[in-house]
Parts: structure tokens; sequence; C-alpha cells
């Protein structure tokens, strides 16, 4: 008798979508069978899809920023992950530059732990250039947080880190096992080009997309890919979002270095055109909405394979936190929300409109992710894995608007956008959290999730790592 059966779905393993049942003990999975299994509770999934709970390796919630802090806590946007099918979340701890990494890293997980509904995680983060940050990245490793965010821009807002620590922590994360992540944009052109667009004055929204054109982010991301090749370390690149990066980086993992990213759904979805509308602050995050060129050669690289993983950058404010900057584009604060429409989005564009099979989603959302990110017991439906799962009905359809949806934000990028297949359940680590609208989880149920990241991964050409 196991404690919960997932019955008749059609279940997306690795390499494999199969018509079967799926059996949990505990918190982890302990049967995957084409016979009739008996639970003490079964959920019929006939119709539905079964998928590994998503992993979203990219949330900054209460994230103190730009004179503000993110809308969503660690609890409604943990609720707001639960009601997407995601079932761990990593976000970022950046530390304060009089504040050391370990004390910040504790005191959010005391702001994270009474919170959380779904599991977490956080990327350190440095923003000073220091021997001793350089010399906590072994500890932090140990610690089970393996991947160490650094920005390179976002000097204003005291983030920036320069290319020789960059290249001083490639090496360090490579001696122990760790892996960089990169919000890659060359501060001082961006610097720059803001200076020319404030002397402008208040023009139009558009003048954060020309502040941050394409090449700031295609000129990074080739400097970073030589500094990682010469540190003989893996790289990995957050929220990219141009075709320009993306040929750099598929040209670096093609000569065998192993080179990683992940994009997100908005800038599979939008253009610059959204800074022409008059709530164009709304879709004021870094990197900016590009060129349709760049939402299609992102697409192809996910058809490929290029592209492992996605991740959200939720970092939702509201109208009224938008508003800061209703004078100028550069005081409005940056970001957006996601962690609630990422599969949905990539179920309804991805899967239903054809450009992706179940299997791709399933790395894509949660395989790939996993194994990138170091959560060992995490991703996969498979004996011994923790049952974090979610049914998605792919035939129901939903319209998007911020009231359905779970953030504290007053407004949704995709507000009334219908998009085609919903998780109708999701189940993190053998409980289940959301069914039929509702939250069952209870406030603080997430767990900290120690992480460790391969050797082999981190070593071998992408090919050779993921799927
Ligand atoms: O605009 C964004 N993306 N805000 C959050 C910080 C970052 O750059 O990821
Ligand atoms: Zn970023
Ligand atoms: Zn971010």
């Amino acid at each position: 008798m196991y404690d919960l059966v997932i019955a008749n779905g059609k279940v997306v393993t690795p390499g494999r979508v199969r018509n079967c049942s799926l059996g949990v003990r505990g918190e982890e999975i302990a049967i995957l069978s084409e016979d009739k299994l008996e639970g003490k509770r079964t959920i019929d999934a006939t119709g539905k899809v079964v998928l590994p709970g998503a992993i979203d390796p990219h949330v900054h919630l209460e994230l103190p920023f730009q004179g503000t802090i993110s809308a969503d806590d660690f609890y409604q946007g943990t609720v707001a992950a639960a009601f997407g099918g995601v079932t761990s979340v990593i976000d970022f701890a950046i530390h304060g530059k009089d504040v050391d990494i370990l004390d910040h890293i504790q005191a959010r997980r005391e702001l994270a732990e009474p919170k959380v509904v779904v599991d977490y995680s956080f990327h350190p983060s440095f923003t000073t250039e220091t021997q001793q940050n350089l010399d906590y990245v072994q500890k932090l490793i140990e610690l089970g947080m393996p991947t160490f965010k650094l920005f390179l821009p976002y000097k204003r807002e005291g983030f920036h880190v320069g290319d020789g620590f960059l290249f001083k922590m490639l090496q360090e994360t490579h001696r122990h096992n760790g892996l960089v992540l990169i919000h890659a944009e060359n501060a001082d052109v961006v610097e720059q080009l803001m200076q020319e667009q404030e002397a402008r004055g208040k023009v139009s929204w558009m003048q954060h997309y020309d502040s941050r054109p394409n090449f700031v982010e295609g000129t990074s991301i080739a400097t970073s890919i030589e500094l990682a090749k010469a540190a003989g370390s893996a790289l990995y690149v957050v929220h990219l979002s141009t075709e320009e990066g993306l040929n750099h980086l598929r040209q670096a993992q093609h000569q065998g270095y192993p080179i990683m990213m992940e994009t997100c759904p908005q800038y599979l979805e939008f253009t610059k055109d959204v800074y022409a509308q008059e709530d164009g602050l709304n879709y004021i995050m870094t990197p900016p909405m590009r060129l349709k060129k760049d939402n299609e050669a992102l697409w192809s690289g996910i058809e490929r394979g290029d592209i492992p993983c996605m991740g959200t950058d939720h970092c939702p404010f509201s109208t009224e936190q938008k508003l800061l900057g209703r004078e100028l584009f550069s005081k409005v604060p940056n970001g957006g929300m996601g962690v609630e429409t990422l599969l949905p989005y990539m179920f309804s564009e991805g899967v239903n409109q054809g450009r992706i099979s179940l299997s791709r989603l399933a790395q894509l959302l949660s395989e790939n992710t996993a194994k990138i990110h170091g959560l060992q017991h995490k991703g996969s439906l498979e004996v011994g894995k923790d049952a974090d799962i979610v049914i998605v009905d792919p035939q129901l359809k939903r319209t998007v608007t911020a009231e359905a949806m779970h953030s504290n934000s007053d407004y949704s990028l995709y507000e009334g956008r219908e998009l085609t297949g919903w998780p109708v359940i999701t189940i993190s680590r053998g409980e289940v959290i959301v069914e039929e609208g509702e939250l069952k989880a209870e406030r603080g149920r997430g767990k900290f999730v120690e992480r460790t990241i391969s050797s082999e991964l981190l070593n071998a050409a992408p090919q050779g790592g993921l799927a």
C-alpha cells in the first residue's frame, strides 16, 4: 500500500513518456508501474500529464532593490510558485557591502523559513571583490550552495563586480566544484548610455531599451566566455535575452566548453514594442525586452537543446512601486513577475504549439535545472527522488489576470493572455499542496535544500552532461 498513487496518467520520465501509475511512500517516489497500485489515496490522472515539479532557479523574493522591496515575500512568492506547479525555487542572497555573506545567508534563511511553502535554496551573490569572499567559496559549497551569482552591471545599486573578480571566481569555483552564474551586461557602457538617456529627460519608456541595447549583453557574454575558457571553468548565464549572446554561447558549446544558460518566458514572448505602450514601465526589467529576431533565436535555441533550462527572474513590483519612476525610466524599479506562469506558458507556447516535446519540457523546467543547480533528489520522476510532482491538464484554457494569479503585484505582464495547459494538482515531497485551485500547504512547510553539482557536469561539454 502506497501513501499516494497517481493512476493512469501520461507520466514524463527521463527519456520516456509512459502511460502508467506512480506510487509515493513518505516523501519519495517508490514505484512507477503499468500495474494497478493500491494507495491510501489515489488520484485519477486519466487524460492528464504527470510532470516532475518545476524548478525555478531564478527568483527574487522580498529583495531590497532600487529604493523599494520586491512585492512578493517568501510566502506569497512560494504560494504563486505552488499554484504554477513550481516545487522548488532558488533565490539570491545578495549581501550588503558591509555585511558578511554568511550572516546575510543566515538572516535570509530566518526570513524565509517560517514562510516558504515549497522547497528553496539560495545562490550566494558577492557584491565586494574581497579575498574573504573568495575564501568563502569552498565553505559555501560545503554548506550546499555551489552556485555563485555575480552581477556585472548595477554599479549604482552596489551589486557590480568587475572582470578581474569574475576571473578569480571562475578559478575558485572550478577548484571546488562550484559554478558562477552571471548577469551579463557591460556595466560601463550601460552607465554611459543611461547618462545619455537621462540627459534627454523623460521621453519614453523605450529609453530603458536604448540604455541597454543588445550589444551590451553580447559583448559581456563574449568576454565572460573567454575568461571561463582561460580559467578552465564552467559558466552559466542567467536570463539570456539576445541572439548575439546565444550565438557566442553556442559557439563555445560547440567547441566543447561546459557553458550553460537559462532564458525566461518574457524573452520568448515580448519585444521592445512594449516600451511604446503607456504601461511600458510595467515591462521595465533588466535585460529589457528585445526584438522579434531575438524571440525567435531563443525559441530555436530551446528547440535545438542549446538552452538547457528556464528561469523566470520573478521580481514583481506593484503599480505603486513602478510609479516611483514615473518621471524617469531609470527610477523605475527593474523587475517583473513570472513564477506562476512559467509552466503554463511553456506548455501552451512550447508543447501545445508543437515547438517542444513533453520530454524537452521536463528537461527545461526540471531535469536539467536539477542537474545544473545540483538538486540531486529532485528534477525527475524516478524511484528514490523526492515526490515533487505536477499534474497538468493539457487542454485546460485559462486567461491570465492579476486577480487570478497569486503574486502580490496588482498587474500581470500576461494580462488577458489565454494559455492552454495548466497545473491542476501540485505535490511537494508527497504532500498535495495545491488542488482544485486551493492552497493546502502550511506556511513554512518548505525546506532548505542542500545542493551539490556533479563534477562530470562542470567539466563535460554540455552534450555530455545534459540530455
Ligand atoms: O530587472 C530585474 N531583472 N530585476 C531583478 C534583478 C536582476 O537583474 O536579476
Ligand atoms: Zn539579473
Ligand atoms: Zn534576477
